[in-house]
């Protein structure tokens, strides 16, 4: 008897098997502009100096390691619905929201997933915006969801194809779930504008959709955390009813602390204490607690007045300097392609990505010819290029746009 005999090898995730790929690779110029992670001019991982701060004096503070109540700790979780809705909204003052930690952004999305599909009475599908970050595809599907793809990105206009998403929402199944990115679209860096996305909020409210947002990359599309957190707002204040799953992975550098939150809007209070117990519910048989250091570092960064100040001006330093290189990388590529190619199309994009609108296949020249590893659908981590890699970079992405090789 062979108990695994009928275990074949699973698919690489899209994502980091691209890092394996990458790890394995003997040689010595390669780059990985793959996974999202933000990295300083000197190419070292990066940890914001208020983090820095707040946690040393976490430590001094001889924090317990008893275990955090299943849906996390309550300064936890308000302050981070005060950061999502603002201190005065409507869902704050009148607690019209469920809100718990979660693992990252992806163990977020994955409670709502199970919540929304075994416990509301939604339709069984979910609409994902194509192109998206892969993972929210097994996020929904191994929770039951049927998924369905809405346009999101023009390969011919290399920009938002709004009309195709707008046509695509007026044809979905009314009472499906929808994903949204609320800023900083990964892996496009495109986002709506505000009068577009109010367009779509009125779709969505005509076809009594379900809107989930992912906030992943909050402070990096504008430089301003507040002004990135607009669509949020805007959502909570047009719908009754919505989730958001947030993660503080990126803008605060806490990417191994795995720390992030969802949060539900309600229509009650009551409402909203019912929606709780079942989270705690979901909770509970997956990993009982979350962990208890991200939360007191997110939760004292939000509410000291001199932390968070200090934090705003890191995001917005980190922003920056993606800005500054994305720019220089394209005034590299504009120079190299002499006006037989334009890359103007990328300074349009915000957040941590550029995205190059490569084909598979010119990924895979990307690797096999420069040792460069970009994810299969053309996205780069621009905060991975520095003075030392761009002109490499932009090098091979030339030659590969161009087919010279
Ligand atoms: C990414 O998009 O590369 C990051 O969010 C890392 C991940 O977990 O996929």
């Amino acid at each position: 008897m062979n108990w695994f005999s009928c275990v074949v090898r699973a698919e690489s995730d899209k994502i980091y098997g691209v890092q394996e790929e990458y790890v394995n690779d003997k040689r010595d110029n390669k780059i990985n502009l793959s996974i999202g992670v933000f990295r300083d001019q000197n190419g070292q991982s990066f940890v914001p100096q208020s983090v820095i701060n707040c946690e040393q004096m976490l430590f001094t503070k001889n924090c317990s390691k008893e275990y955090a109540p299943i849906e996390g700790f309550k300064d936890f979780r308000q302050s981070v619905a005060k950061f999502i809705y603002g201190e005065d909204s409507d869902v704050i003052i009148n607690e019209r929201h469920a809100t718990v930690q979660g693992l990252g952004g992806t163990g977020s999305l994955r409670i709502g997933a199970i919540f929304l599909y075994e416990l509301v009475s939604v339709n069984k599908t979910v609409y994902i915006p194509y192109q998206t970050w892969s993972p929210h595809n097994q996020v929904f599907s191994n929770s039951g969801f049927q998924i369905k793809h809405y346009r999101y990105w023009n390969q011919r206009t290399l920009n938002l194809d709004f009309e195709g998403l707008i046509n695509d929402f007026e044809n979905m199944i009314d009472y499906s779930v929808v994903v949204l990115h609320s800023i900083a679209h990964n892996p496009t860096g495109i986002d709506p504008t505000l009068d577009q996305w109010n367009q779509i909020i009125d779709v969505i409210q005509r076809k009594k959709l379900f809107p989930f947002l992912d906030c992943a990359y909050q402070g990096f599309a504008s430089g301003d955390l507040q002004r990135d957190g607009v669509v949020n707002t805007l959502f909570a204040k047009r719908v009754n009813q919505m989730a958001i799953a947030m993660t503080f992975a990126k803008n605060m550098g806490l990417y191994g602390d795995r720390i992030g939150a969802l949060s539900i809007v309600c229509q009650t209070k009551q409402e909203a204490h019912n929606v709780l117990t079942q989270l705690k519910a979901i909770i509970r048989p997956i990993y009982s607690h979350p962990p208890n250091w991200g939360a007191l570092v997110v939760h004292h960064l939000l509410s000291d007045h001199h932390l968070r100040s200090q934090w705003f001006i890191d995001v917005n330093n980190m922003y920056t300097r993606i800005q500054d290189i994305r720019n220089q990388l394209i005034n590299e590529l504009n120079r190299l392609s002499d006006g037989k190619t334009n890359w103007d199309f990328m300074a349009n994009q915000r957040g941590m990505y550029g995205f190059t609108g490569f084909s598979q296949t010119q990924v895979f020249q990307l690797k096999q010819q420069f040792a460069i590893y970009a994810t299969l659908d053309g996205r780069i981590n621009i905060a991975v290029i520095n003075q030392n890699n761009i002109k490499h970079i932009a090098y091979a992405m030339h030659c590969i746009k161009l087919q010279i090789m």
